[in-house]
């Protein structure tokens, strides 16, 4: 949608460049980011004629959660770059949207602060984004806050056992984080927020059976993010995930993977409705989500857009909750709009006779 470009043009305008490349970039050639926003429009819409579509209703169920539409806010790293009100101002939109935020391990907001703030506005659910610290004790007092402050589900992020080489934030070095604002206590302070070293920081060693300590460490359920494969797909519902995102990482850590449209497909067969199968990466219009619908996915989860409605959206153009939630409503809206013209009244009844797809093999 051109608003969101327009938000992203106005946020480079803003933000100092290392910043607006940290959000705006990728691993190597940048491809697969590329890719991700392309495959989507190799997903040709077969809209039907002369549908009821007096009463469209894009709100969806997800794992017990009642969200106006199947669009959520992916985990996105220190927002305070991005605008003082960071990851407080990005939950509170969700909430107040009917959708549902996923908090970054990376946060610059503790958990605690966060979790109050969404249901100050009536949040319907709260996750939390895990990446394992190698030291698994600081993870399981984390898990333990999770669980204590009411998050409903630990995402596990699966594609980050050493970081991708992201050759932006290379040029830049590291990027610092502005004056007071510094990666929240659940991270351990002094933490900086460029892409970790290879040896050190998160866990590398990593593995499906680490999915039950998870759970048992959080009492909570595990959502797999980082999926692209049937194989690992089949893997995540055998230790038990309550769903999966079919997710490359926005193209931030292997450069050359499929992209997330042509992977969704694959997952969505594979699940075949047992849990939830979630998608992002490029996803940037209400046909695009509905394009996911017909591919398979329950709902998508957006990244970059968000970011660019809190550093510089709204009414005002100053960002923060009015920025995130513009981004949000013309997602929503334009979910709604893409399901009338596609001929369906929810999202349910979005199916794969409502696409073609266009040189896929
Ligand atoms: C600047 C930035 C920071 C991110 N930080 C995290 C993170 O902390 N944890 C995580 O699981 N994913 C993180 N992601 C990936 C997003 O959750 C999501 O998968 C991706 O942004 C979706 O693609 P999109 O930006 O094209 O919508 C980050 C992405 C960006 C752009």
């Amino acid at each position: 949608m051109l608003i969101l470009r327009a938000l992203e043009a106005r946020t480079r305008e803003r933000v100092r460049a290392e910043v607006y490349d940290y959000y705006a970039g990728a691993a190597g050639d940048e491809r697969t980011m590329a890719e991700n926003a392309e495959a989507w429009q190799r997903v040709w819409l077969r809209p039907r004629a002369l549908v009821d579509v007096g009463a469209v209703d894009p709100a969806v169920t997800l794992l017990g959660h009642r969200l106006a539409a199947p669009v959520l806010l992916a985990p996105i790293a220190a927002q305070r770059m991005l605008h003082p009100d960071g990851e407080l101002a990005s939950a509170r939109a969700a909430a107040a949207a009917g959708s549902l935020y996923c908090l970054s391990t990376r946060a610059t907001a503790d958990l605690a602060e966060v979790a109050l703030a969404a249901d100050e506005v009536g949040a319907p659910a709260r996750w939390f984004q895990l990446y394992v610290h190698d030291d698994r004790d600081r993870t399981t007092e984390v898990l333990r806050r999770v669980r204590e402050h009411g998050y409903s589900q630990v995402v596990v992020t699966v594609d980050v056992p050493v970081p991708g080489r992201r050759e932006r934030e290379l040029g830049h070095g590291p990027v610092a984080l502005p004056d007071g604002v510094e990666m929240a206590s659940h991270l351990g302070r002094g933490e900086g927020v460029a892409a970790k070293p290879m040896i050190g920081g998160w866990d590398a060693t990593l593995a499906w059976a680490d999915l039950a300590w998870i759970r048992e460490a959080s009492g909570l359920d595990v959502i797999v993010k980082g999926v692209l494969t049937a194989e690992d797909a089949l893997l995540a519902i055998d230790h038990g995930a309550s769903a999966v995102v079919v997710s490359n990482h926005g193209g931030r850590q292997l450069d050359g993977t499929l992209p997330t449209a042509v992977a969704l497909r694959e997952v969505a067969a594979a699940v075949a409705g047992r849990i939830p199968v979630l998608v992002d990466g490029g996803v940037r219009s209400g046909s695009d989500v509905v394009r996911a619908l017909a591919l398979g996915a329950t709902a998508v989860l957006v990244g970059r857009p968000y970011a660019w409605g809190l550093a510089a959206g709204g009414p005002e153009g100053h960002g923060g909750e009015a920025g995130v939630r513009e981004v949000l409503d013309a997602l929503i809206d334009d979910t709604a709009r893409a399901l009338a013209l596609v001929g369906a009244t929810r999202c349910a009844d979005v199916g794969a006779e409502h696409v073609r797809l266009r040189g896929w093999d």
